[in-house]
């Protein structure tokens, strides 16, 4: 898989592949991450990449042209499976979306900025719009970087256990059960019995038993989604 970012604060995003498992992604050679500064593609002195909005109002907008050129230049050399925005007003981003984008081969991902981005940007370029949650951030690089985290974990041989990532939470709408390590007894709190009775087909069924019940507490709204 191949993810192009596009920004104007790559510097912001950088770090959180340069750590833990996208990291280890991308040394595996299971993803490659490229990301453009936007002011690269200007073709001002100034680099510009921002101006005033028509018809008077705060903050500024990213400009058409700059994020044209970036988007022409990356597709003149591959398909694109999805060019994401991302932005508060966009989808919620949902376990569901993110395991069909880990199949995806190349996608670029727009980070907004100011005020967001000249409309036909989104009219013209973007065939997905994605919102990481009911908050306004300062920028998309934020929202990229859990984008990313979230769909570079599901590529197949990026976590060692192969079944581990889908055991997580929100897999089957249901939330993962508790899980316990050493010692069996910490100050007199114990781990649940079963877990240490070998008998893996009850563990398996306790297992099951306790996420649709931590789910039924904590997040009944999942039990309701298709
Ligand atoms: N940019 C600003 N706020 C955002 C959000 N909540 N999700 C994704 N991108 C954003």
């Amino acid at each position: 898989m191949r993810i192009d970012i596009i920004t104007v604060l790559p510097e912001l995003l950088k770090s959180p592949f340069e750590a833990s498992i996208m990291k280890r992604a991308i040394e595996k050679g299971k993803v490659r991450v490229y990301f453009h500064n936007l002011r690269d593609y200007t073709s001002n002195a100034y680099k510009t990449v921002d101006d005033y909005q028509f018809g008077g109002g705060a903050g500024m907008v990213l400009l058409i042209e700059p994020i044209d050129k970036c988007i022409s230049e990356l597709k003149s050399h591959r398909e694109y499976d999805e060019i994401i925005y991302m932005t508060p007003d966009g989808e919620r981003l949902q376990q569901r979306s993110a395991n069909s984008l880990s199949l995806k081969k190349n996608i670029i991902i727009l980070c907004g900025h100011y005020k967001g981005v000249d409309q036909r940007v989104r009219d013209l370029f973007i065939t997905k719009e994605i919102s990481i949650g009911d908050y306004v951030l300062s920028g998309g690089e934020l929202g990229a970087a859990v984008l990313c985290d979230a769909i570079i974990r599901l590529i197949p041989g990026v976590i060692g256990d192969e079944t581990s990532a889908l055991s997580d939470s929100f897999q089957d709408n249901l939330l993962a059960p508790p899980v316990y390590t050493r010692p069996s007894d910490y100050k007199g709190h114990k781990v649940p019995e079963i877990l240490l009775s070998g008998n893996f087909p009850k563990i398996e069924n306790w297992r099951e038993e306790q996420a649709y019940l931590r789910t039924k507490n904590l997040r009944p709204d999942l039990l309701n989604e298709d």
